[in-house]
């Protein structure tokens, strides 16, 4: 049952839509006069992604890519590999990344060098949530919509094994879940 599994909400409905507006004005402003590619890193982002980019009022393409991390086993560091690589050309393009959270920042960190690579004109990262007491790596996010506690969160797009991406809030899982 989805309502028992959830120990309470971190950020309700409501608060959501209003990051969501503001991020979606700041990079309208930042961006003004300029085309924008937009992509969204599945499966995560794909609610948030969808709720920001009504919020920007810019011309703009979508793009969608498929990442998967892995560790080599040995040491903590972990790589990304393309499930799904993206269909435009970003060279010289402005390229707007949509995370759904930043948590080690391994992942954002190898994906912007490797999008790095491809010399879009510029390259930019929101993400929705950001856990810095969790940072492993150096990273710089150009949006942040809310720093949050280190504490696993489900919702709005997020996981946990695959569920709970359609609830409505950002909510905290119950730990009976995890020793279920
Ligand atoms: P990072 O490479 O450690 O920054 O990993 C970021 C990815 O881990 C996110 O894109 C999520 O898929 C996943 N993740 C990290 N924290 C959470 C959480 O609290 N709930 C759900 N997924 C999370
Ligand atoms: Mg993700």
């Amino acid at each position: 049952m989805l309502n028992t599994d959830i120990e309470r909400v971190l950020v309700p409905q409501k608060e959501i839509a209003q990051i969501v507006k503001n991020l979606g004005k700041q990079i309208t402003n930042d961006f003004a006069g300029e085309e924008l590619v937009v992509v969204c890193i599945l499966k995560g982002s794909s609610i948030f992604f969808s709720d920001l980019v009504r919020e920007i009022d810019l011309d703009m393409k979508f793009d969608f890519m498929v990442l998967s991390s892995y560790g080599n086993g040995t040491t903590t560091t972990r790589e990304i590999k393309i499930v799904k690589d993206l269909t435009e050309d970003i060279k010289d393009k402005n390229v707007l990344v949509v995370e759904d959270i930043i948590d080690s920042g391994r992942t954002i960190k190898s994906l912007k060098e490797l999008l790095e690579k491809r010399e879009p004109k510029c390259l930019k990262i929101v993400t929705m949530l950001n856990k810095p007491d969790r940072r492993e790596v150096d990273i710089v996010t150009d949006y942040n919509g809310k720093v949050i506690p280190d504490e696993f969160v489900v919702g709005y797009g997020l996981d946990y094994a695959q569920n709970y991406r359609n609830l409505k809030d950002i909510c905290v899982l119950s730990p009976s879940v995890y020793s279920k």
